[in-house]
């Protein structure tokens, strides 16, 4: 086998670019449970922006704002709404990661760069990938700050407990019509990764919805892009939807790993956070699909939380409703049980649900 030129630790952070980010941060830390970790604003020097950095687990989220109407930040608020800009990758070089995507056909976003404070150096690089969407390689082996050089440690009186979030399972790309083969295509040429499975829209549909989708995954699994994109239905697939608002392509969902869905899910909802409903005509047929779970099913139809089975084992899924105005990001939550698939025997249930909110939303 080839060595791997594109060794990748792990997620390093994902950065959103939201409309507002002291609000946003106080979201994630009441609905969602995150943890505060890290800022850098005026207060730290920083005329232009404004980031609150929060962290559950493994998983660290940025939620940068901009401070002048004149910016890159607040130009991608104005076109996407609030999204997911960077989606950083732990590396032990970012200059050799940088170097080897490049020559293989990777756009550079930002070359090799150095930051340093007196904890130490940080070097980061970038390459564009779907969309306004950009991959940067962190490497930080000689760093021992908070999180970013220009950043300090953020300790607000205010606190919430965690609900249980580990880390990042996966992260869902939605690219236009006609897309998905070019991104897959890119994650395989560009960045070393593996196809792990791909559905067809016979697959995953139903009589209006329909979409495509490929799974790319590198070496040691730590990272997995499903890329999706839309397939023709009678109407207008959630995928289509979302390309439509957020004026391209962009991350659909982050999926948020955790060892016990029930609490994880009962804590969310007590917070606020709300999720697709599922009919319960789904839990009449299920048990016959995936044969006998640890869990009570009577428990997870009350929080509404899906069920699939493969080869490996089972496991347990759930999906939230956009979480800002214009239907685009969402959050998944996963606790799998051996199973190393990503719930295809739901998509048809969680289909018809989606287009239920379509529906209502005048948009199906
Ligand atoms: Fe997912």
């Amino acid at each position: 086998m080839a060595e791997n030129f594109l060794p990748i630790n792990g997620t390093d952070f994902v950065e959103f670019y939201v409309g507002n980010a002291k609000q946003a941060a106080f979201y994630y830390q009441t609905a969602f449970g995150f943890q505060p970790l890290a800022y850098s604003g005026l207060e730290t020097g920083d005329k232009n922006k404004t980031s609150y950095v929060l962290r559950q687990g493994k998983v660290v989220f940025v939620l940068t704002t901009a401070l002048t109407p004149d910016s890159e930040i607040g130009e991608h608020c104005k076109q996407h709404g609030d999204g997911v800009k960077y989606v950083a990758l732990w590396v032990d070089d970012a200059t050799h990661s940088f170097n080897e995507t490049v020559k293989r056909g990777a756009k550079p976003y930002r070359k090799p760069t150095k930051y340093s404070d007196e904890n130490g150096e940080v070097v980061i690089s970038g390459i564009h990938t779907y969309g306004e969407t950009v991959h940067l390689f962190v490497e930080r082996k000689n760093y021992k700050g908070i999180f970013l050089p220009g950043f300090r440690e953020w300790k607000p009186d205010y606190k919430t407990t965690d609900v249980g979030l580990k880390f990042i399972d996966h992260m869902v790309g939605n690219v236009d019509w006609g897309q998905m083969d070019v991104w897959a295509k890119f994650y395989h040429d560009v960045m070393g990764f593996e196809q792990l499975v791909s559905f067809d829209d016979k697959d995953i549909s139903t009589e209006y919805s329909a979409l495509m989708s490929k799974v790319m995954a590198n070496d040691n699994m730590r990272i997995k892009f499903p890329i999706n994109e839309p397939a023709k239905g009678k109407k207008k697939s959630q995928i289509e939807e979302y390309i439509d608002f957020y004026k391209g392509a962009g991350v659909q969902h982050v999926a948020l790993a955790t060892s016990d869905i029930i609490h994880t899910v009962s804590e969310l909802r007590k917070r606020g956070v709300e999720f697709l409903y599922v009919p319960d005509t789904y839990y009449k047929t299920v048990s016959d699909r995936v044969g006998s779970i640890k869990e009570d099913l009577k428990v997870l139809q009350s929080l509404n939380i899906l069920i699939d089975r493969d080869d490996e084992g089972y496991l347990l899924q759930i999906f939230t409703k956009p979480i800002e105005d214009r239907p685009t990001v969402f959050y998944e939550i996963i606790q799998r049980e051996g199973a190393l698939s990503f719930g295809k025997g739901n998509f048809k249930a969680l289909f018809e649900s989606i287009e239920r909110e379509q529906e209502s939303r005048g948009t199906l």
